[in-house]
């Protein structure tokens, strides 16, 4: 299984804070925002990582982060030249995967869980992991028939058919890659990974799991500041 972080993107929620930085570098407690994301790959196991950046602080990247080998890791660097939507890195990323699977994990995206064993069980088809949020409207949303059996995904709908949010960790088989290159942009011109997971999932081949701990989409004001409050929470919890 090859590893894809995904730290593009402009920022744009974030400004001020992202006009001489990239947000998956703003600080999360004592460590830049990315060492979290890169932490959840390299706990499964996963030793070959791509990361894909924008082209603006992309010597930031580098400096903070290197070759991998101080994290016992091999790092690829990817430009990302416009954020052109998330389905991208496996456009990008295909002669980096090559005939692997692949697990895509979000650099703004902090998991307090270990998958570990979601990574080692994996076959084919695609798992995602869904987690019960507040305010559905800002993520990909899953929709259950009476059985609870994942039906449908939409990408930020106005009306959300459950409370029930695609978190930013995703596992494929290689035919993600194919998949992402036959996507047609979205109204917001982007290639969306819910398209992905629909692809899947009409294929009877997606595995929507639940995450159990603590999850943060860092990518607003509220989110980065609960995110900083758990992560000191736990070190200091660790301390006592
Ligand atoms: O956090 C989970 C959510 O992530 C999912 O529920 C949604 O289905 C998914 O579309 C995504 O929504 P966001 O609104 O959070 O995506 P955002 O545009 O903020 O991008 C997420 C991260 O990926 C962010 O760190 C920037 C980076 N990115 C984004 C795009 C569109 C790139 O590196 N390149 C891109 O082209």
């Amino acid at each position: 299984m090859k590893g894809i972080i995904l730290a593009g993107g402009s920022g744009s929620r974030l400004q001020p804070l992202t006009k001489v930085t990239s947000k998956q570098l703003l600080p999360i407690y004592d460590k830049p925002m990315i060492f979290y994301p890169l932490n959840t790959l390299l706990q499964t196991g996963i030793t070959e990582i791509l990361i894909i950046i924008a082209p603006d602080h992309a010597g930031d990247f580098l400096k903070i982060l290197g070759s991998g080998k101080e994290f016992g890791c091999k790092f690829t660097y990817e430009i990302q030249d416009h954020p052109g939507g998330l389905a991208e890195a496996f456009i990008i990323g295909k002669n980096f995967i090559d005939d692997d699977n692949v697990a895509l994990i979000l650099g703004d995206n902090l998991y307090e869980d270990d998958f570990s064993e979601a990574v080692k069980s994996f076959q084919s088809g695609g798992r995602v992991f869904a987690k019960k949020v507040t305010d559905a409207k800002r993520f990909g949303v899953v929709e259950f028939d009476a059985q609870n059996r994942a039906i449908s995904i939409e990408e930020k709908p106005q009306t959300p058919k459950s409370d029930f949010a695609v978190t930013g960790f995703y596992i494929y088989d290689n035919s993600v890659v194919q998949k992402a290159q036959n996507l047609q942009p979205s109204p917001r011109g982007e290639i969306e990974i819910t398209d992905i997971n629909n692809l899947y999932l009409q294929a009877g081949q997606l595995d929507v799991a639940f995450v159990p701990g603590e999850w943060f989409d860092t990518g607003t004001f509220e989110s980065m500041f609960q995110a900083n409050v758990f992560e000191r929470t736990r070190q200091m919890s660790k301390k006592t």
